[in-house]
Protein backbone atom coordinates (compact mmCIF):
# COMPACT_ATOMS: atom_id res chain seq x y z
CA UNK A 1 0.00 0.00 0.00
CA UNK A 2 3.03 2.60 0.56
CA UNK A 3 5.80 4.10 -1.27
CA UNK A 4 8.98 4.82 0.50
CA UNK A 5 10.46 7.28 -1.34
CA UNK A 6 12.54 8.77 1.82
CA UNK A 7 15.30 6.73 3.32
CA UNK A 8 17.21 9.89 4.59
CA UNK A 9 17.67 9.86 8.73
CA UNK A 10 16.23 13.65 8.58
CA UNK A 11 13.75 15.08 5.94
CA UNK A 12 13.18 19.22 6.43
CA UNK A 13 9.90 20.06 5.31
CA UNK A 14 10.10 23.79 4.06
CA UNK A 15 8.59 26.71 2.29
CA UNK A 16 5.12 25.67 4.63
CA UNK A 17 2.94 29.02 4.12
CA UNK A 18 0.94 27.62 7.09
CA UNK A 19 1.62 24.49 9.60
CA UNK A 20 -1.57 24.24 11.81
CA UNK A 21 -0.28 22.05 14.21
CA UNK A 22 -2.79 20.44 16.10
CA UNK A 23 -0.85 21.06 19.23
CA UNK A 24 -2.78 23.08 21.86
CA UNK A 25 0.13 25.04 23.01
CA UNK A 26 1.31 26.62 19.11
CA UNK A 27 -1.33 25.60 17.03
CA UNK A 28 -0.45 27.52 13.42
CA UNK A 29 2.74 28.69 12.61
CA UNK A 30 2.99 30.98 9.69
CA UNK A 31 6.06 30.49 7.08
CA UNK A 32 7.23 27.28 8.85
CA UNK A 33 9.25 24.20 8.37
CA UNK A 34 9.21 20.79 10.59
CA UNK A 35 11.74 18.19 10.13
CA UNK A 36 11.01 13.99 10.42
CA UNK A 37 13.18 12.29 12.50
CA UNK A 38 13.01 8.10 12.27
CA UNK A 39 8.93 8.97 11.41
CA UNK A 40 8.69 11.04 14.24
CA UNK A 41 8.54 15.08 14.85
CA UNK A 42 11.26 16.04 15.36
CA UNK A 43 11.32 19.62 15.44
CA UNK A 44 8.77 22.75 13.96
CA UNK A 45 9.15 26.46 13.93
CA UNK A 46 9.61 29.50 11.75
CA UNK A 47 11.08 28.33 8.89
CA UNK A 48 13.84 31.17 9.43
CA UNK A 49 14.52 29.17 12.94
CA UNK A 50 15.00 25.34 10.75
CA UNK A 51 17.80 22.78 11.64
CA UNK A 52 19.84 21.41 8.94
CA UNK A 53 18.48 17.95 7.78
CA UNK A 54 19.79 15.69 5.43
CA UNK A 55 16.88 15.65 2.90
CA UNK A 56 15.09 18.61 2.00
CA UNK A 57 11.57 18.96 0.53
CA UNK A 58 9.63 22.19 -0.76
CA UNK A 59 5.69 22.91 0.59
CA UNK A 60 6.28 25.82 -1.96
CA UNK A 61 3.92 27.84 0.15
CA UNK A 62 1.45 25.12 1.05
CA UNK A 63 -0.26 24.21 4.11
CA UNK A 64 0.28 21.29 6.24
CA UNK A 65 -2.08 19.71 8.38
CA UNK A 66 -2.05 16.25 10.60
CA UNK A 67 -3.16 13.52 9.12
CA UNK A 68 -6.54 13.05 9.72
CA UNK A 69 -8.07 11.28 12.40
CA UNK A 70 -11.46 9.23 11.23
CA UNK A 71 -12.36 7.99 14.64
CA UNK A 72 -15.51 6.26 12.95
CA UNK A 73 -15.89 3.61 10.90
CA UNK A 74 -17.66 0.60 9.58
CA UNK A 75 -15.43 -0.50 6.19
CA UNK A 76 -16.36 -4.07 6.60
CA UNK A 77 -19.06 -4.88 4.62
CA UNK A 78 -20.31 -6.89 1.15
CA UNK A 79 -23.47 -5.27 -0.82
CA UNK A 80 -24.83 -2.07 -2.36
CA UNK A 81 -27.65 0.11 -0.94
CA UNK A 82 -28.13 2.35 -3.66
CA UNK A 83 -31.49 2.01 -3.83
CA UNK A 84 -32.22 2.71 0.06
CA UNK A 85 -30.43 5.82 -0.63
CA UNK A 86 -32.34 6.83 -3.88
CA UNK A 87 -35.85 6.49 -1.94
CA UNK A 88 -34.53 8.46 1.04
CA UNK A 89 -33.75 11.12 -1.04
CA UNK A 90 -37.17 10.92 -2.79
CA UNK A 91 -38.30 10.80 0.77
CA UNK A 92 -38.20 7.67 3.08
CA UNK A 93 -37.03 8.39 6.84
CA UNK A 94 -33.57 6.62 7.32
CA UNK A 95 -34.11 4.01 10.33
CA UNK A 96 -31.19 1.89 10.37
CA UNK A 97 -33.48 -1.19 9.25
CA UNK A 98 -31.23 -1.33 6.43
CA UNK A 99 -28.46 -2.27 8.59
CA UNK A 100 -30.00 -6.35 7.97
CA UNK A 101 -29.47 -5.92 4.32
CA UNK A 102 -25.83 -5.41 5.11
CA UNK A 103 -25.99 -8.08 6.81
CA UNK A 104 -27.05 -10.69 4.88
CA UNK A 105 -24.85 -9.56 1.93
CA UNK A 106 -21.61 -9.42 4.34
CA UNK A 107 -22.29 -13.08 5.77
CA UNK A 108 -22.61 -14.38 1.95
CA UNK A 109 -19.39 -12.88 0.98
CA UNK A 110 -15.77 -14.55 1.66
CA UNK A 111 -13.15 -13.32 3.43
CA UNK A 112 -11.03 -12.65 0.62
CA UNK A 113 -13.46 -10.43 -0.70
CA UNK A 114 -14.39 -8.50 2.44
CA UNK A 115 -10.15 -7.62 2.99
CA UNK A 116 -10.10 -6.71 -0.51
CA UNK A 117 -12.45 -4.48 -0.74
CA UNK A 118 -11.70 -2.82 3.08
CA UNK A 119 -8.19 -2.37 1.54
CA UNK A 120 -9.59 -0.34 -1.27
CA UNK A 121 -11.73 1.84 1.63
CA UNK A 122 -8.95 2.15 3.51
CA UNK A 123 -6.75 3.25 0.31
CA UNK A 124 -9.14 6.10 -0.46
CA UNK A 125 -9.02 7.11 2.91
CA UNK A 126 -5.02 7.55 2.87
CA UNK A 127 -5.70 9.50 -0.46
CA UNK A 128 -7.48 11.89 0.74
CA UNK A 129 -5.52 12.86 3.97
CA UNK A 130 -6.54 10.43 6.49
CA UNK A 131 -3.43 8.62 8.36
CA UNK A 132 -5.58 6.91 11.47
CA UNK A 133 -8.62 5.08 10.74
CA UNK A 134 -10.63 3.46 13.38
CA UNK A 135 -12.81 0.05 12.00
CA UNK A 136 -15.52 -1.84 13.83
CA UNK A 137 -17.63 -5.03 13.24
CA UNK A 138 -21.09 -5.31 13.35
CA UNK A 139 -21.90 -6.30 9.61
CA UNK A 140 -21.80 -9.76 10.89
CA UNK A 141 -24.09 -10.48 13.72
CA UNK A 142 -22.73 -14.12 14.64
CA UNK A 143 -20.16 -14.82 16.64
CA UNK A 144 -17.93 -16.71 13.53
CA UNK A 145 -19.27 -13.49 11.44
CA UNK A 146 -18.10 -10.83 13.88
CA UNK A 147 -14.87 -12.66 14.61
CA UNK A 148 -14.06 -12.96 10.97
CA UNK A 149 -14.71 -9.00 10.41
CA UNK A 150 -12.53 -7.93 13.43
CA UNK A 151 -9.96 -9.88 12.50
CA UNK A 152 -9.94 -8.62 8.87
CA UNK A 153 -10.21 -5.12 10.33
CA UNK A 154 -6.76 -5.88 12.75
CA UNK A 155 -4.53 -6.44 9.52
CA UNK A 156 -5.68 -2.39 8.47
CA UNK A 157 -5.79 -0.62 11.78
CA UNK A 158 -4.87 -0.93 15.56
CA UNK A 159 -7.88 1.04 16.33
CA UNK A 160 -10.78 -2.30 15.79
CA UNK A 161 -14.13 -2.39 17.80
CA UNK A 162 -16.73 -4.89 18.13
CA UNK A 163 -19.90 -3.68 17.43
CA UNK A 164 -22.07 -6.90 17.39
CA UNK A 165 -24.38 -4.79 19.19
CA UNK A 166 -25.25 -3.20 16.19
CA UNK A 167 -28.90 -4.48 15.61
CA UNK A 168 -30.43 -7.26 16.55
CA UNK A 169 -30.29 -10.06 14.14
CA UNK A 170 -33.47 -10.99 12.23
CA UNK A 171 -35.40 -13.38 13.88
CA UNK A 172 -33.47 -13.63 17.23
CA UNK A 173 -34.76 -12.81 20.58
CA UNK A 174 -33.69 -9.49 21.83
CA UNK A 175 -32.56 -11.03 25.17
CA UNK A 176 -31.30 -14.06 23.90
CA UNK A 177 -29.01 -11.88 21.80
CA UNK A 178 -27.53 -9.81 24.26
CA UNK A 179 -26.47 -12.66 26.16
CA UNK A 180 -24.81 -13.77 23.14
CA UNK A 181 -23.21 -10.95 22.69
CA UNK A 182 -22.22 -10.29 26.35
CA UNK A 183 -20.52 -13.60 26.33
CA UNK A 184 -19.31 -16.06 23.45
CA UNK A 185 -19.48 -13.62 21.16
CA UNK A 186 -17.27 -10.96 23.26
CA UNK A 187 -15.06 -13.47 24.12
CA UNK A 188 -14.50 -14.59 20.67
CA UNK A 189 -13.93 -11.00 19.48
CA UNK A 190 -12.39 -9.38 22.09
CA UNK A 191 -8.64 -10.51 21.28
CA UNK A 192 -9.24 -8.84 17.71
CA UNK A 193 -10.64 -5.47 19.53
CA UNK A 194 -9.82 -2.80 21.16
CA UNK A 195 -12.66 -0.94 21.70
CA UNK A 196 -16.73 -1.97 22.30
CA UNK A 197 -19.77 -0.27 21.03
CA UNK A 198 -23.50 -0.37 21.04
CA UNK A 199 -25.92 0.88 18.90
CA UNK A 200 -27.64 2.69 21.75
CA UNK A 201 -31.02 3.20 20.04
CA UNK A 202 -34.88 3.02 19.74
CA UNK A 203 -34.96 -0.47 17.17
CA UNK A 204 -31.38 -1.19 18.42
CA UNK A 205 -30.56 -1.93 22.05
CA UNK A 206 -32.48 -0.16 25.14
CA UNK A 207 -30.34 1.57 27.99
CA UNK A 208 -30.05 -1.83 30.76
CA UNK A 209 -28.90 -3.94 27.51
CA UNK A 210 -26.22 -1.19 26.55
CA UNK A 211 -25.10 -1.29 29.70
CA UNK A 212 -25.22 -4.78 30.16
CA UNK A 213 -23.19 -5.22 26.75
CA UNK A 214 -20.55 -2.47 27.27
CA UNK A 215 -19.75 -3.71 31.10
CA UNK A 216 -19.37 -6.58 29.75
CA UNK A 217 -16.75 -5.34 27.21
CA UNK A 218 -14.74 -3.54 29.83
CA UNK A 219 -14.27 -6.53 31.99
CA UNK A 220 -13.30 -8.20 28.99
CA UNK A 221 -10.11 -5.33 29.04
CA UNK A 222 -11.75 -3.29 25.61
CA UNK A 223 -12.30 0.43 26.21
CA UNK A 224 -16.35 2.20 25.32
CA UNK A 225 -17.34 3.62 22.54
CA UNK A 226 -21.27 4.27 21.92
CA UNK A 227 -23.01 5.23 19.29
CA UNK A 228 -25.25 7.50 20.94
CA UNK A 229 -28.58 9.90 20.46
CA UNK A 230 -28.18 9.66 16.81
CA UNK A 231 -32.15 9.58 15.85
CA UNK A 232 -33.59 9.79 19.10
CA UNK A 233 -32.90 11.35 22.77
CA UNK A 234 -32.03 8.19 24.41
CA UNK A 235 -30.09 7.68 26.88
CA UNK A 236 -26.83 6.33 25.00
CA UNK A 237 -24.62 10.01 26.09
CA UNK A 238 -25.61 9.54 29.97
CA UNK A 239 -24.77 6.11 29.95
CA UNK A 240 -21.17 6.50 27.86
CA UNK A 241 -20.26 9.71 30.14
CA UNK A 242 -21.16 7.42 33.18
CA UNK A 243 -18.56 4.32 32.04
CA UNK A 244 -16.27 7.02 30.95
CA UNK A 245 -16.14 6.20 27.01
CA UNK A 246 -13.59 7.90 25.23
CA UNK A 247 -16.20 8.74 23.24
CA UNK A 248 -20.06 9.20 22.57
CA UNK A 249 -20.90 9.04 18.95
CA UNK A 250 -23.74 10.70 16.65
CA UNK A 251 -24.78 12.96 19.61
CA UNK A 252 -27.16 14.45 17.21
CA UNK A 253 -30.45 14.54 20.02
CA UNK A 254 -29.12 15.99 22.89
CA UNK A 255 -30.82 17.23 26.25
CA UNK A 256 -29.52 19.56 28.58
CA UNK A 257 -28.26 17.23 31.09
CA UNK A 258 -26.69 14.99 28.34
CA UNK A 259 -24.80 18.38 27.17
CA UNK A 260 -23.54 18.75 31.00
CA UNK A 261 -22.55 15.45 31.37
CA UNK A 262 -20.42 15.27 28.48
CA UNK A 263 -19.05 18.65 29.39
CA UNK A 264 -18.27 17.51 33.02
CA UNK A 265 -16.64 14.10 31.43
CA UNK A 266 -13.68 13.34 29.96
CA UNK A 267 -16.08 11.73 26.58
CA UNK A 268 -15.44 13.01 23.60
CA UNK A 269 -18.45 13.65 21.47
CA UNK A 270 -17.94 12.68 17.78
CA UNK A 271 -19.94 14.17 15.33
CA UNK A 272 -20.82 12.39 12.38
CA UNK A 273 -22.23 15.03 9.48
CA UNK A 274 -22.15 12.64 6.39
CA UNK A 275 -24.81 10.78 8.13
CA UNK A 276 -26.87 13.71 8.50
CA UNK A 277 -26.24 14.68 5.25
CA UNK A 278 -26.52 11.26 3.45
CA UNK A 279 -30.33 10.70 5.53
CA UNK A 280 -31.08 14.34 5.04
CA UNK A 281 -31.64 15.18 9.33
CA UNK A 282 -30.88 17.91 10.79
CA UNK A 283 -27.06 18.06 11.66
CA UNK A 284 -26.24 18.36 15.77
CA UNK A 285 -25.24 21.74 17.29
CA UNK A 286 -22.14 22.09 17.27
CA UNK A 287 -21.72 25.51 18.78
CA UNK A 288 -23.72 24.32 21.62
CA UNK A 289 -21.42 21.75 22.98
CA UNK A 290 -18.38 23.60 21.60
CA UNK A 291 -19.92 26.26 24.05
CA UNK A 292 -20.45 24.14 26.41
CA UNK A 293 -16.64 23.04 26.81
CA UNK A 294 -17.42 19.62 25.29
CA UNK A 295 -14.56 17.89 23.37
CA UNK A 296 -15.68 17.32 19.86
CA UNK A 297 -14.51 15.62 17.15
CA UNK A 298 -15.42 14.87 13.76
CA UNK A 299 -15.29 11.65 12.21
CA UNK A 300 -16.64 9.69 8.59
CA UNK A 301 -19.14 7.55 10.26
CA UNK A 302 -18.32 5.28 6.68
CA UNK A 303 -20.31 2.76 5.71
CA UNK A 304 -23.03 1.45 3.31
CA UNK A 305 -26.25 2.91 5.12
CA UNK A 306 -26.35 5.87 6.46
CA UNK A 307 -22.72 7.88 5.53
CA UNK A 308 -21.10 6.46 2.37
CA UNK A 309 -17.99 8.79 2.79
CA UNK A 310 -14.82 8.68 3.02
CA UNK A 311 -13.66 12.13 3.23
CA UNK A 312 -12.78 13.78 6.08
CA UNK A 313 -12.17 16.63 4.38
CA UNK A 314 -15.78 17.12 3.43
CA UNK A 315 -16.97 16.28 6.55
CA UNK A 316 -14.61 19.84 7.64
CA UNK A 317 -16.62 21.44 5.38
CA UNK A 318 -20.11 20.68 6.30
CA UNK A 319 -19.17 21.19 9.76
CA UNK A 320 -18.53 24.95 8.85
CA UNK A 321 -20.94 25.29 6.61
CA UNK A 322 -24.11 23.39 8.26
CA UNK A 323 -22.91 23.15 11.97
CA UNK A 324 -21.33 26.67 12.46
CA UNK A 325 -17.96 25.31 13.25
CA UNK A 326 -15.17 27.22 12.41
CA UNK A 327 -12.31 26.10 10.21
CA UNK A 328 -9.81 26.08 13.34
CA UNK A 329 -12.39 24.12 14.84
CA UNK A 330 -13.14 22.22 12.39
CA UNK A 331 -9.67 20.98 11.46
CA UNK A 332 -8.80 20.56 15.52
CA UNK A 333 -12.00 18.05 15.60
CA UNK A 334 -10.71 15.94 12.42
CA UNK A 335 -6.86 15.43 13.91
CA UNK A 336 -6.66 16.39 17.69
CA UNK A 337 -10.03 15.77 18.46
CA UNK A 338 -10.25 11.98 16.52
CA UNK A 339 -6.99 11.41 18.44
CA UNK A 340 -8.48 12.49 21.88
CA UNK A 341 -11.57 10.44 20.99
CA UNK A 342 -9.07 7.37 20.21
CA UNK A 343 -7.59 8.24 23.82
CA UNK A 344 -3.73 8.83 21.30
CA UNK A 345 -0.84 11.39 21.90
CA UNK A 346 0.99 10.08 19.46
CA UNK A 347 -1.24 11.01 16.18
CA UNK A 348 -3.63 13.79 15.82
CA UNK A 349 -0.81 16.63 16.52
CA UNK A 350 2.56 17.57 15.00
CA UNK A 351 4.29 18.16 17.98
CA UNK A 352 7.83 16.83 18.48
CA UNK A 353 7.55 13.07 19.15
CA UNK A 354 4.58 12.16 17.83
CA UNK A 355 4.15 10.32 15.00
CA UNK A 356 4.73 11.86 11.39
CA UNK A 357 1.66 11.54 10.12
CA UNK A 358 0.97 14.68 8.16
CA UNK A 359 -0.60 15.77 5.09
CA UNK A 360 0.37 18.67 2.18
CA UNK A 361 -2.20 20.79 1.62
CA UNK A 362 -2.38 22.07 -2.71
CA UNK A 363 -3.70 25.14 -0.81
CA UNK A 364 -2.36 27.91 1.20
CA UNK A 365 -4.42 27.40 4.41
CA UNK A 366 -6.46 24.70 5.89
CA UNK A 367 -9.34 26.93 5.55
CA UNK A 368 -9.34 25.98 1.91
CA UNK A 369 -10.92 22.68 3.13
CA UNK A 370 -14.46 24.20 3.57
CA UNK A 371 -13.68 26.97 1.76
CA UNK A 372 -13.25 25.14 -1.57
CA UNK A 373 -15.28 21.87 -0.80
CA UNK A 374 -15.30 18.85 -3.01
CA UNK A 375 -12.23 19.68 -4.58
CA UNK A 376 -9.36 17.62 -4.11
CA UNK A 377 -6.52 18.99 -2.00
CA UNK A 378 -4.40 16.53 -0.97
CA UNK A 379 -0.93 17.28 -2.17
CA UNK A 380 1.00 14.96 -0.35
CA UNK A 381 0.66 12.11 2.55
CA UNK A 382 3.21 10.74 5.13
CA UNK A 383 2.63 8.61 6.92
CA UNK A 384 5.46 7.84 9.90
CA UNK A 385 7.48 10.28 7.98
CA UNK A 386 7.05 8.38 4.62
CA UNK A 387 5.95 9.68 1.70
CA UNK A 388 2.89 7.38 -0.01
O1 LIG B 1 -23.39 4.87 12.55
N1 LIG B 1 -26.24 3.93 13.47
C1 LIG B 1 -25.80 2.83 13.34
N2 LIG B 1 -24.85 2.44 12.50
C2 LIG B 1 -24.41 3.17 11.36
C3 LIG B 1 -25.30 2.99 10.19
C4 LIG B 1 -25.27 1.64 9.67
C5 LIG B 1 -26.09 1.37 8.45
O2 LIG B 1 -27.12 2.02 8.14
O3 LIG B 1 -25.69 0.41 7.79
C6 LIG B 1 -24.21 4.62 11.70
O4 LIG B 1 -24.82 5.54 11.13
FE1 LIG C 1 -21.58 4.43 12.95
Amino acid sequence: MTTATTTATTTLIDGIGLLYTGDPEREEIADAALVIEDGLVAWSGPAAEAPAADERVDAAGRAVIPGFVDSHSHLIFAGDRTAEFQARMSGEPYTGGGIRTTVAATREAGEAELATHAFSLVREMRAQGTTTVEIKSGYGLSVEHERRSLEIATTLTDETTFLGAHVVPAGMDTDAYVRLVSGEMLEACAPYAKWVDVFCEEGAFDGDQTREILTAGQKAGLGVRVHANQLTEGPGVRIACELGAASADHCTHLSAADVDALASSGTVATLLPGAEFSTRSPYPDARRLLDAGVSVALATDCNPGSSFTSSMAFCVALAVREMRMTPLEAIRAATYGGARALRRTDVGWLRRGARADLVILDAPSYVHLAYRPGVPLVHQVFLGGLLL
